[in-house]
């Protein structure tokens, strides 16, 4: 059984359908990309998926349920977890705290214990913030967990959303353009953390421009082009493809790539 399982996905905004009758399945430890020009729909499948608009039509399955409709906060807790195309980091925080607001979905509290503060609770803080020094170790932002958030480069606040992202210890991860902006050597950087992700065995899913990027990691492609699928394949069958060809104007970015 496929992980997700997007079926006939349509998203319709008035007169625009920004998704129309999308299927796809993306199996328990893949790494896909979904590719396209702008405009194509990427980000609505993204909303669509991780329950930010519910689909106009369609149905969505993660892990053999249906979580067509369902909250962004279920889909979170369901183990499905994005990062959004512009950065959104708490800027007054630092670069660990913003790890640690994202292992919310995995730890238990509330308003009694926050008053209280049990001995379970001081422990379960201690971890979190152990893990999250864990995850600024593995995108290599260790040196910097203490600093405030928007002292970091762009490119470093990139891999902060990444780290953010994993403490909700996701099985689906869910990334919306992460090299965006970054330098050569940022994204070697970034493409290095994102394969290491997948080789731990999390599921991705990699919206991205940069085709060398994507031809590099990315072991299976779907292609959206005006909301619809217009081809799905591996890397050497995707570049090849003339209908993915030309929909990027005659196709010099992905052959380039
Ligand atoms: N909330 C919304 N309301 C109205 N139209 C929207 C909304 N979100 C997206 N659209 C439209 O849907 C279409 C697809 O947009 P989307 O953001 O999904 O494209 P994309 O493939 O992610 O593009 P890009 O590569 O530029 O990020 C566009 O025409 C966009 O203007
Ligand atoms: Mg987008």
């Amino acid at each position: 059984m496929a992980l997700l399982s997007v079926r006939e996905a349509t998203k319709r905004f008035g007169g625009l359908l920004a998704n129309e009758a999308i299927s796809f399945d993306v199996e328990e430890g893949e790494l896909l990309a979904v590719i396209g020009p702008n405009g194509a729909g990427k980000t609505t499948l993204f909303n669509v998926i991780s329950g930010a608009y519910p689909p106009t039509s369609g149905s969505i399955h993660f892990d053999g349920r249906d979580i067509t409709g369902a909250s962004p906060h279920g889909v979170a807790h369901a183990g499905l977890v994005r990062t959004y195309q512009l950065v959104q980091l708490f800027k007054n925080l630092t670069v660990a705290e913003n790890v640690e607001i994202g292992s919310h979905r995995v730890t238990r509290g509330g308003v009694f214990s926050a008053l209280f503060r049990p001995h379970w609770m001081q422990q379960q803080e201690k971890s979190v913030s152990v893990g999250a020094r864990e995850l600024l170790r593995f995108v290599g932002l260790e040196a910097q967990a203490d600093d405030p958030a928007d002292t970091l480069p762009y490119g470093r606040q990139r891999l902060l959303e990444v780290a953010r992202a994993l403490a909700a210890r996701p099985r689906l991860l869910l990334l919306d353009e992460p090299a965006a902006g970054l330098n050569t050597q940022e994204t070697e950087a970034l493409a290095e953390v994102i394969s290491r992700i997948h080789l731990g065995g999390t599921t991705v899913i990699l919206i991205e421009h940069d085709m060398s990027l994507v031809m590099k990691i990315a072991q299976r492609i779907v292609v959206l082009d005006f909301g619809k699928k217009i081809a799905e394949g591996a890397p050497d069958e995707i570049k090849s493809h003339p209908d993915v060809i030309a929909a990027y104007l005659g196709g010099t970015e992905i052959l380039d790539a």
